[in-house]
């Protein structure tokens, strides 16, 4: 075992007044390599992360199964003259996969009053200038009627038309209809709303309503632009999906169904996700893995394991049989060649070349599962993929499970703290991690900066969905520990990362990054993890930290020399802090300074996205041993020029 101690000496926490406090880099050697997989993203369906966020689907309910009793999220357009009723009919389903459609019956219409059915989107349809937005649609009529009928983008009020276009040719078969709506020179708005509407009497079914913005790379059943930048912008090098909770579903027929989530979006019927709506599966398992190559980040895939959060659980032996074969398709699927069956099928998917996977997580948190049953699920399904792909590694949910004499290559551990916590730990964070044992995955993590109440718990909707600076110290604190300790813990990522802020639309709080139909924002947790992601040498560098409440880890670049010092002060007054790099005999004398100062309860929404941001800045007269000012309550990047 590797004593910890040669990467990090946290020596007081509890420091003397009298003595001075330093900070020391030692650059003579190096404490191990950083893993170049350092810094990932974890994502699942909660809080409209996809439906109403990511996935850049405008229309809510766009299969009307959302609810069986009536069209959720879809009401009659008319106006004092015009006339219309909406109501599900599944006597009239669109196929076998999506087993109802809308009926929209218009008895009375004209050119000037017409009369239809309106979506109002994931709270709202954001309209933008000047821009192209594609609508699709079946439809089928009865008694000749062959329409037109009027596709459009329309405020709130009635009033303004954004964007309009005609159908005509309407059968009484199914067809699919395509049009492409263009705004003109319009101030963005989100209070607008979809509307399919007729001016004439005559009845219509209605199934898949589609509307998509341009996306990210122009991918058809694409995501959303302006989040995918700030995902990029992180420099993700994998993604963890599909969860979560999400990948296990309240119950066993509520998992993740990723072979049902395949071609086209017409032939997906969602299924129950497990934070209290329906997923749409418009983001399905081809969708999460070209999100990942759009990324360039490699992906780390969850199976489902058998077990489910309400209890469900299959058993180990011939029950699990299923299952296994599941997740084993589902690797084949990702990885296997075009002349097996699910590489065939994503070839046929439009994806020929196999997609990278070096990591498969087996289930999530299965700790839940109060009768340990783990080890054995884990075992059998373990047993199937390593015969067939011996190649990949494997992540166990539960650190120090047993798993039936099998051996999981990485362990996830999963810690939602608060920010005192998280300053108390990170200190001597790792000292009790086996270095002999599996390599360690943080899958989930975030600090809170309030713990009385638990994040699914309704009492956090008063706190912002964001986190604050006090969150974001937090955040700081913990990262540069793993940073230190980033030998054996070779992939983490913080937990969740989005969040739709709009009443009603969240589950879980605090959310790395928030947006509603118009514009995304990041907190200042998302600011900290970019500057930590995006600065980061590949050597380990021992730092020792003593009488001083500041920490802080140190990484350099093998290739230019660099040195990047990462610093946080929990303190709300100033600190000046001596550093000293040890095995260097001169540093180049401007420092770049990239520095997130904010007061405690400082954070950034809608309204002000850009209140707390980082600062870049220049520092002169840096040498091997200097005197640094660290900000109130603040988190620093020091960038040292050794060449
Ligand atoms: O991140 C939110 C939830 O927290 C995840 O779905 C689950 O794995 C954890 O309990």
């Amino acid at each position: 075992m590797r004593p910890l101690l040669t990467s990090v000496a946290f020596i007081a926490t509890s420091f003397s007044l009298v003595a001075a406090p330093s900070f020391i880099v030692d650059a003579t050697c190096s404490a191990g390599n950083v893993s170049p997989k350092l810094y990932g993203l974890m994502t699942e369906e909660i809080n409209h992360a996809y439906d109403g966020g990511l996935y850049a689907e405008l229309i809510q309910n766009r299969a009307f199964l959302d609810d069986t009793k009536s069209p959720m999220n879809w009401s009659v357009v008319n106006d004092e003259t015009s006339a219309a009723t909406i109501a599900l009919d599944p006597a009239t389903p669109l196929n076998e996969k999506i087993p109802t459609s809308l009926r929209l019956t218009v008895t009375q219409a004209t050119a000037d009053h017409p009369a239809g059915v309106a979506n109002s989107g994931y709270w709202g349809i954001p309209v933008h200038s000047k821009t192209e937005y594609r609508a699709s649609l079946w439809v089928k009529t009865e008694n000749g009627f062959a329409g037109p009928i009027t596709v459009s983008i329309v405020s709130d009020d009635g009033r303004t038309v954004y964007a309009s276009a005609k159908i005509s040719g309407l059968t009484a078969e199914w067809k699919k209809f395509e049009v492409t709506l263009k705004t003109g020179n319009v101030a963005p708005t989100a209070q607008a709303r979809f509307e399919i509407t007729l001016n004439q009497p005559g009845a219509v079914n209605l199934g898949l309503v589609s509307l998509f913005p341009p996306t990210w790379n122009d991918r058809p059943n694409g995501l959303r632009k302006d989040i995918m930048q700030m995902l990029v912008d992180l420099n993700p090098k994998f993604l963890r999906f599909p969860g979560g909770n999400y990948v296990e579903g309240n119950k066993i027929e509520d998992r993740f169904p990723w072979a049902k989530t395949l071609g086209p979006i017409e032939d997906r019927p969602g299924h129950a996700c497990c934070w209290g709506y329906r997923s749409s599966d418009g983001m399905g398992l081809l969708e999460f893995l070209e999100w990942c190559e759009d990324m360039k980040a490699e992906p780390l895939l969850a199976v489902y394991a058998g077990y489910s959060l309400e209890g469900g659980k299959i058993k180990v032996g011939a029950d699990l049989e299923p299952i296994v074969t599941e997740a084993v398709d589902e690797i084949e699927y990702v990885i296997g060649d075009t002349n097996t069956t699910w590489g065939a099928r994503r070839a046929r998917d439009g994806h020929p070349a196999p997609f990278k996977l070096n990591y498969v997580e087996i289930g999530n948190e299965d700790d839940f599962e109060r009768t340990n049953t783990y080890d054995g699920r884990f075992g059998q399904i373990a047993d199937a993929i390593r015969a067939k792909y011996p190649q990949l590694k494997l992540i166990s949910t539960i650190p120090d499970a047993k798993l039936d004499g099998r051996k999981a290559d990485m362990a996830d551990y999963h810690d939602y703290s608060s920010t005192e916590t998280f300053i108390k730990k990170s200190g001597n964070y790792g000292a009790d991690i086996k270095r002999n044992g599996p390599e360690v995955f943080v899958g989930e993590w975030a600090a809170h900066e309030e713990t009385s109440v638990p994040p699914w718990n309704e009492g956090s909707h008063k706190l912002p969905p964001t986190p604050t600076m006090k969150a974001a110290i937090g955040d700081g604190v913990f990262m540069a520990a793993m940073e230190r300790n980033s030998d054996i813990i070779k992939m983490q990522c913080y937990a969740p990362l989005l969040v739709n802020v709009n009443p009603g639309a969240r589950q879980w709080r605090p959310d790395l990054i928030g947006y509603d139909a118009l514009s995304a924002y990041g907190s200042p947790s998302y600011y900290v993890i970019q500057m930590f992601s995006r600065n980061l040498g590949d050597e380990i560098l021992p730092v020792t930290f003593a009488n001083t409440s500041i920490q802080g880890c140190a990484t350099r670049d093998s290739q230019t020399g660099e040195i990047i010092v990462k610093l946080v002060n929990p303190e709300l007054t100033p600190q000046a802090l001596p550093i000293e790099i040890k095995g260097v005999t001169a540093l180049k004398s401007k420092a770049t300074v990239i520095t997130l100062s904010a007061s405690p309860e400082d954070t950034n929404s809608i309204r002000r996205p850009k209140n707390v941001v980082p600062v870049t800045t220049t520092l002169n007269g840096v040498k091997p041993g200097f005197n640094f000012t660290m900000p109130p309550y603040s988190v620093v990047v020091l960038k040292l020029k050794t060449r």
